[in-house]
């Protein structure tokens, strides 16, 4: 087993990343304050991982809920099952939510822990690749708006994040796949060394090979726990995980949530980011074509998906990337590449080429 640390002083807090480590009650234990527990999950991952969960459990009052699967259910209706189980059973403020799941329940679980009785504890376990790498680190917590994705919530941080590398093994390809996008969003942010590795070893990953995971995993996490212990609530470089989050969070909203997943919405996004880079001279064609290489290899699209009725318009990129989390006092902030493995913020790009790059990527 792996442990990683996030480092935020008196709220720092371990990853374990391991094989076959899911209801270690040594490793639950000692992040439980009190005596009582609520699993939150969903009803695909429950057959599989609720009763070994449980099974590190045995020593706590320990309640569970089962919510429906899918983004679609990532809403503020969508928590008041937690919290209503919550309010039930008259839990205090010592209880501990445990979020057993994929980013949305992991994000759901999270704002509800933020907001019962103005903030309890929670713990991460997170079963698909891209909860592992991403979203079970770093204390962003939320739920969607129909005009705007991840437009309500609170930044709260884990007591502790348990990745069992095992489950990764009855997840379907297209689920790994939309985690490897934000694997490669590590490299394209920060390691041009880390790309290259990416490109040897994209079919390993693929195809599951366990130490090729287990190298990817370690990788995204360490390079998230740092950037998060640097930037906490995202006042600067933090906004660098969002590479091609504003164009990927469009494409959701617009297509309707869970028709284009979270994972393949930012592999998209990426390739627009490059798209936009290479207009304004700051990569070549070369880079951007690496790029989308990679992106193809480890199963993603590299456009807009066309098999659903949805559509999205250079018009509802526009106002809906404009309603997005990253425009600061009226001013929209891209994240955009330099080169392989060096990205950067910044509002000074061309509108003229952003129109451009929106317009080649539209599907209506
Ligand atoms: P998800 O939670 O919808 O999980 C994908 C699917 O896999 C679901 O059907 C789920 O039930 C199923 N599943 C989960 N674990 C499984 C397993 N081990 N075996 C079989 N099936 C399994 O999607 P996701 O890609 O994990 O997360 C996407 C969400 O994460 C989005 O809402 C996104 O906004 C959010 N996110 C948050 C952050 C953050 O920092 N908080 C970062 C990135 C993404
Ligand atoms: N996924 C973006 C962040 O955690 O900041």
């Amino acid at each position: 087993m792996i442990t990683l640390n996030v480092d935020l002083g008196e709220r720092s807090y371990p990853i374990f990343i391991g094989q076959d480590i899911l209801g270690d009650p040594t490793l639950l234990s000692p992040y439980i304050a009190g005596k009582q527990v609520v699993v939150v999950t969903n009803e695909t991952v429950a057959p599989l991982y609720l009763e070994k969960t449980l099974s590190g459990l045995t020593d706590y009052q320990c309640e569970t809920v089962i919510l429906p699967d899918g983004e679609v259910y990532k809403t503020w209706e969508g928590i008041m099952p937690i919290i209503d189980r919550l309010m039930q059973k008259q839990f205090d403020r010592r209880v501990t939510l445990i979020a057993l799941g994929g980013g949305v329940i992991g994000d759901m679980t999270g704002f509800a822990a933020a907001i019962y009785r103005r903030g309890v504890n929670f713990i991460q376990i997170p079963t698909t690749l891209l909860a592992q790498v991403d979203s079970s680190v770093g204390g962003k917590t939320g739920v969607n708006h129909p005009l705007g994705k991840n437009m309500i919530g609170a930044f709260h941080q884990p007591q502790c994040v348990i990745a069992d590398t095992n489950t990764l093994n009855t997840l379907d390809e297209r689920q790994l796949s939309a985690g490897l996008a934000e694997v490669i969003k590590y490299a394209l942010i920060n390691s041009r060394e880390f790309f290259t590795w990416l490109s040897d070893n994209m079919s390993q990953l693929v195809q599951r090979e366990p130490e090729a995971l287990a190298y990817a995993i370690e990788f995204s996490c360490q390079d998230k726990a740092d950037i998060v212990a640097a930037d906490e609530k995202e006042a600067g470089q933090r906004a660098l995980l969002n590479l091609g989050h504003t164009f990927g969070h469009a494409i959701e909203t617009a297509l309707g949530y869970g028709n284009c997943l979270h994972g393949e919405a930012v592999a998209i996004g990426m390739l627009m980011a490059a798209d936009l880079s290479v207009r304004h001279g700051w990569i070549n064609n070369d880079v951007q074509q690496q790029i989308g290489a990679l992106i193809q290899k480890a199963g993603l699209p590299v456009s807009v998906p066309v098999d659903t009725d949805a559509r999205i318009t250079a018009e509802q990129f526009l106002s809906l990337m404009a309603g997005d989390k990253k425009v600061l006092d009226g001013q929209l902030h891209l994240v955009l590449i330099k080169a392989l493995g060096q990205s950067f913020i910044t509002a000074d790009f061309d509108i003229d080429k952003l129109n451009e790059t929106i317009k080649a990527f539209a599907t209506a």
